[in-house]
């Protein structure tokens, strides 16, 4: 057995069989033909967002399949290809580099790029689903590499096909997104909100404008008061936007290379209209999503539900910052387990399953686990 704890952002003490680094489609072939994918086997990208309680009695893969390929398609928009193991981050930042808009406002989420597609990750109102435009995986019963339309996933809130009904059944290789040569910045995520994606824009613009020399400033002596060397104020550029984003998640998530974290823990929880206007009258600022795009709602009965923020509800009963033993969340964000180095999977699960019977006495509602628990 050997330890896997450098394996994953929450580094528990777990053992596993062995450790495999896949780093070729070759290699993939040649342990198809040998038969490993027969036996229990867990597939691993950077382990952002997984929880083992117990040790795994199988091998662990980590996918660390490199490549990133860009293909025209006309002249507003390209296809970008990404091997699977691709730093997430990091190939947002390259398209980000390119001036590609589509991928800025999931900067900085730690994962890989097959892990951000398995597991429809999203933030500030851009999603996996709407820039996957293909995806390829090899099945791992027949040996064979298939592709898949973006519709063929079943996309849904945090889920995908390959998250469930083919876990373990398909390895995730490339995944292909539509892009756009200019930015088109996705602003409108609770834009009336303080601390959106919007104000912080406009805030690092105006703290630019006063960092620059007076005589460049808009409106200075000299330049005719005309605001013209300001950029259009409607119109961010794809790097200021990835730089907000980075912004607001520095100021409000804990930065997992240094803390032992896996982001959310839960997913935001949906629950019929009625019941959230109940909480309301408990929580008035609580804020109210459409229910769209989640997969527990029975498809026509969208309007009937709504997501709220489990962040909030938690805070709300006394979680934000709360220690027990060596697991808490963090100060600035109540979703966010945090624990001490060493801490056991297992003290980290029965700390989370303390928040979820908390809200579900408390405000009968039902938390999702947003981390996979193995
Ligand atoms: N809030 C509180 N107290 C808290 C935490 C949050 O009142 O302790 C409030 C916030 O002020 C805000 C609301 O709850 O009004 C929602 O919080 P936030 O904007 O931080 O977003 P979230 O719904 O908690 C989701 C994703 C994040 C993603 C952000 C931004 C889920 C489970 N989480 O968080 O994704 O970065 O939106 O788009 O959907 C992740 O999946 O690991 C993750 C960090």
């Amino acid at each position: 057995m050997v330890d896997i704890s450098a394996l994953t952002s929450l580094r528990t003490p777990t053992q596993a069989e062995s450790v495999i680094e896949i780093n070729s489609p070759n290699q993939i072939s040649d342990l198809f033909s040998r038969g490993f994918f027969q036996k229990p086997f867990y597939l691993l990208g950077l382990g952002a967002n997984v929880l083992f309680t117990k040790d795994f009695p199988g091998p662990v893969c980590v996918i660390k399949l490199k490549g990133r390929n860009a293909v025209a398609k006309n002249s507003q928009e390209l296809l970008v290809e990404l091997a699977a193991g691709e730093n997430w981050h990091e190939s947002v930042m390259w398209a980000v580099g390119n001036n590609w808009s589509g991928m800025e406002n999931m900067a900085l989420i730690p994962g890989t790029v097959g892990a951000a597609a398995v597991g429809n990750i999203a933030a500030y109102g851009q999603n996996q689903q709407d820039i996957i435009d293909s995806l390829t995986a090899v099945n791992l019963t027949t040996g064979q590499t298939e592709t898949f339309a973006a519709s063929d996933c079943h996309f849904a809130y945090r889920e995908s096909i390959f998250k469930n009904e083919f876990a373990g059944k398909y390895l995730v290789t490339s995944v292909t997104y539509h892009l756009f040569r200019t930015a088109r910045p996705e602003l409108s995520y609770h834009a009336a909100r303080h601390a959106s994606l919007l104000s912080e824009l406009k805030r690092l613009r105006e703290v630019s404008e006063v960092n620059r020399p007076l005589r460049n400033r808009a409106g200075a002596a000299g330049t005719g008061s005309s605001r013209t060397d300001l950029p259009d104020t409607d119109q961010y550029s794809v790097q200021e936007v990835a730089a907000a984003v980075i912004s607001l998640r520095t100021s409000k998530l804990p930065d997992w290379t240094k803390i032992n974290t896996a982001g959310s823990f839960f997913k935001n929880p949906r629950v019929p209209r009625q019941v959230a206007e109940n909480i309301k009258t408990r929580i008035p600022d609580l804020q109210i999503y459409p229910a769209e795009k989640l997969s527990y709602i029975p498809p026509g009965r969208e309007a009937d539900f709504v997501k709220i923020p489990a962040g909030m509800l938690l805070d709300q009963l006394g979680w934000k910052g709360k220690k027990i033993g060596h697991v808490g969340t963090y100060p600035h964000h109540a979703l966010v387990i945090v624990a001490d180095p060493g801490t056991s999977g297992q003290e980290i699960y029965e700390f989370a399953e303390k928040m979820r019977t908390d809200v579900q006495t408390q405000l009968a509602v039902n938390l999702e686990y947003e981390v996979v628990v193995v």
